[in-house]
């Protein structure tokens, strides 16, 4: 009975520290984590990273920081889940090479003449990848082969936007 007593008492002290170190763990990632939501593709080691990026009606980006590795292709789904069009609210996702500024791209992209406020044809040589200009109940797809290791900028393109619209994607 008492070594019964024992082992149980064991396991019981066991499992405690499991889940104790489990949450300090947790506590710690979140710590070093910043607030905003961190997209991992479902298998880091796939050579094909899926991402989600969501906007709605407002001037923002469900996702602050896209993270992929290098080598694999990133296939990512721009959604516009509201109900706005494109011409007073519209979307993309632009990822810029990193020797661009965000703000003289977007300063730059404001002055579209492209319909739908489309990248102009001279600051397409900026883009690493783009997603075209949607408005809401849209959805585009992209793929394309992740740039070398470093971090870049990605913005919505659409007069206005950048200064909200915007995140990093970093290659890893
Ligand atoms: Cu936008």
């Amino acid at each position: 009975m008492i070594a019964i007593s024992i082992s149980i008492l064991f396991l019981l002290s066991s499992c405690g520290n499991n889940t104790k170190n489990e949450s300090e763990d947790k506590v710690t990632e979140e710590q070093v984590v910043t607030e905003q939501p961190i997209t991992v593709g479902d298998n880091k080691d796939a050579k094909l990273s899926e991402i989600l990026l969501v906007s709605g009606d407002a001037m923002k980006f469900d996702k602050k920081e896209i993270r992929v590795k290098s080598g694999q292709t990133v296939k990512l789904t721009l959604k516009h889940s509201g109900t706005m069009p494109k011409s007073a609210m519209g979307h993309n996702f632009v990822l810029l090479k990193n020797s661009i500024s965000l703000t003289d791209f977007g300063t730059a992209a404001a002055q579209s003449k492209v319909p739908d406020y489309g990248i102009p044809a001279e600051l397409l040589k900026d883009v690493i990848a783009h997603t075209k200009m949607i408005g809401g109940g849209e959805t585009d797809v992209i793929e394309f082969p992740a740039p070398e290791k470093g971090t870049y900028e990605f913005l919505c393109s659409f007069p206005g936007h950048y200064g909200m619209m915007k995140g990093k994607f970093i290659v890893e």
